[in-house]
């Protein structure tokens, strides 16, 4: 049962017979043309089931979502529906194109049109309330019963009409891939419980103890996890209408819920909801591969998070700013990873000044958006990452890395699904300066391994819900420093240390390491309990380590096919040697080309050319989730 829904929504379904009778009864002049045309539309195709939800409501307006669910048994190429207030209107939408000024009429975007049997697509919209409370029209049209009208969007539209998906807009993130849909509540417990995580509900897990959790194939979050959040967030539900618990007035609800005038954001990544993910399998089935790039979702084809790496703060490219790049997102990946901005310099400059503002912004904009966030990292040897104070620390090392790690892991707790808790401790192959396997850094030097030892345990300590990974680059190598990334993680969890997963950073080459060595490496971990996610993948064309590699001076067709062929072989890889409910999920290092840190080789290895647009390397990932 979706208690949200049942609550809070009103329903057109298909073969309304009580309004067809009703309107046969009419015998007379312009009633009988009206359910004449009425009929016509009516037995059109009626074949989903379209509802009308509100998922936050305050003073002046509401945030909600319209889902259309396929009922019948053959897929729907395209959708248009529509719906008309009293006294709301439209302020703003995402992920369709929305047109009129009440009625409006709404449509789908190239990838969100395909609707597979008993799949379901929703988008998203908020509405100025007017003077009235939030209403909850009758979703029209003849997928779903009705027809469609808006009026023209004339120069009478008041300035806050509809805006177009990509108009920017702050809101919550209800329609979000891991919104509640229908059969997600299977996650739920009996009770009939839900989170309420900032104003989203999800299910509760049934069996994952801490933090998020994919139990068939829909995500949920753990008790302890849901109630680590401030009031008035938490467990809902349960005997009380769940709907109500989290239609928070204005007075409650946190601005990071009520959307905000501030535009930082322009859809919610809906897409396919999650409750198109078949239980039995943690694929997608491969039918939902839409055929075209324009219609793809990553995303859509997972049950773990699909992630990508993003600026913001200060630096070019903040994807804050960006609506080319905000589209990309919100159409695939539901996680983000601050390329920057949360690394330990950025955070934390002097020994007395912590700098979160910037940090807050992009989680917030995260969690408005329905994405979740695997925040990087709280110990990273890397010179210029190192505070300068660090460096020449004279005082008590221990005492100060400890506020370190736990003045930002508890400013974070609750909103971050995971860590980077230490990056890049294990010394590379050739490091002459290596000590013991690992690297020589002040880190090291100050406290030998037991600086990761206690990095875990006061990450632990401050956010005990948050996934805490160890993360480092070439240990997908299957050779010695593999070994010794197994040996710490054998040795941390033999004497008790708090580790939830590996990262595998995988900036890898075209040619290196061999599949088979990735795959062995993923199976080590995997083998060991951890989680494995794969956090910084790019796929570079050229080899510059090997003469007698091809050199790329530019993204040929072959060089493009052949990176679509690996991302394809890696994305299987991980797929064969993680268990599902160890797949803490695989994260890009930036949305396009242009952003890659191998720009200025020149390498391409991302997803989108550097006019995001899609190359073939995307379809070569989704071939690789869905098994093809
Ligand atoms: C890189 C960023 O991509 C660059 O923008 C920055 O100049 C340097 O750091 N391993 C990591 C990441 O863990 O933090 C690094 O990110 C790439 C290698």
């Amino acid at each position: 049962m979706n208690r949200h829904n049942n609550n809070s929504s009103f329903t057109t379904t298909a073969g309304d017979t009580t309004m067809q009778s009703a309107l046969i009864k009419k015998t007379l002049g312009m009633a009988t043309m009206l359910a004449a045309s009425f009929l016509a539309q009516h037995s059109f195709a009626q074949s989903a089931n379209c509802s009308y939800s509100i998922s936050n409501e305050w003073n002046t307006g509401a945030t909600g979502a319209i889902t259309i669910t396929n009922t019948s048994t053959t897929a729907i190429n395209g959708w248009n529906i529509g719906w008309q207030y009293t006294t709301n209107r439209l302020s703003s939408s995402w992920n369709a194109t929305v047109s009129g000024s009440n009625p409006y009429a709404a449509t789908n975007l190239a990838w969100n049109g395909t609707i597979q049997p008993g799949q379901s697509v929703s988008f998203g919209f908020q509405v100025d309330k007017r003077g009235g409370s939030a209403e909850r029209p009758t979703v029209t049209g003849s997928i779903c019963g009705g027809s469609v009208s808006s009026t023209p969007a004339s120069s009478s539209a008041p300035a806050s009409s509809a805006r177009s998906s990509s108009s920017p807009i702050a809101l919550s993130s209800s329609a979000s891939s891991r919104s509640v849909a229908s059969s997600s509540i299977a996650s739920s417990p009996a009770s009939g419980q839900q989170c309420n995580w900032y104003g989203t509900l999800y299910p509760l897990c049934v069996t994952t103890q801490s933090g998020w959790g994919y139990e068939n194939n829909k995500s949920c979050i753990s008790r302890t996890t849901c109630t680590s959040q401030p009031a008035p967030y938490g467990v809902v539900g349960g005997g009380s209408s769940v709907a109500s618990s989290i239609a928070l007035s204005s007075s409650s609800a946190p601005s990071s819920v009520a959307p905000s005038s501030s535009s930082i954001g322009s859809s919610i990544g809906s897409s396919v909801a999650s409750s198109i993910a078949p239980s039995s399998s943690s694929i997608r089935s491969s039918s939902s591969v839409a055929s075209s790039a324009a219609s793809l979702s990553l995303k859509a084809l997972a049950d773990f998070p699909i992630g990508v790496a993003v600026r913001a703060g200060s630096e070019a490219n903040s994807v804050l700013g960006s609506s080319q790049q905000q589209s990309v997102l919100f159409q695939h990946f539901d996680q983000l990873t601050a390329e920057n901005i949360m690394k330990m310099s950025y955070m934390h400059p002097s020994e007395t000044t912590f700098s979160f503002a910037n940090a807050d912004a992009l989680v917030d904009f995260a969690r408005q958006n329905g994405l979740s966030v695997h925040a990087h990292a709280l110990i990273w040897h890397e010179d210029y990452q190192v505070p300068n104070f660090m460096k020449s620390y004279s005082g008590d090392f221990p005492a100060m890395l400890k506020t370190h790690v736990q003045t930002i892991a508890a400013h974070f707790s609750g909103k971050v699904a995971s860590w980077d808790v230490v990056n890049e401790a294990i010394a590379e192959n050739s490091d002459g300066n290596a000590v013991n396997g690992f690297r020589n850094s002040v880190f090291y030097q100050k406290m030998g391994v037991n600086f990761i030892d206690q990095a875990f345990i006061w990450a632990n300590e401050a956010d005990p819900v948050a996934d805490l990974y160890y993360n480092d680059f070439n240990t997908e190598t299957n050779d010695a420093k593999t070994t010794r990334m197994l040996n710490l993680v054998d040795g941390l969890k033999a004497r008790g240390v708090p580790i939830d997963g590996v990262g595998f950073q995988m900036h890898v080459l075209p040619d290196w390491p061999s599949i088979a060595n990735i795959e062995a490496s993923f199976r080590a971990v995997a083998q060991r309990g951890l989680k494995v996610k794969i956090t910084e993948l790019d796929v570079r064309v050229n080899n510059k380590y090997n003469s007698s590699a091809p050199v790329y001076t530019s993204l040929t067709t072959a060089a493009a096919a052949a990176q679509a062929e690996r991302y394809r072989q890696i994305v299987a890889a991980y797929l064969r040697a993680v268990p599902a409910a160890q797949r803490g999920g695989i994260t890009v290092w930036g949305t396009w080309d242009a952003q890659s840190w191998f720009a200025s080789d020149p390498d391409w290895p991302l997803l989108f050319d550097n006019n995001f647009q899609p190359k073939p390397a995307l379809q070569g990932f989704a071939n690789g989730l869905t098994g093809q």
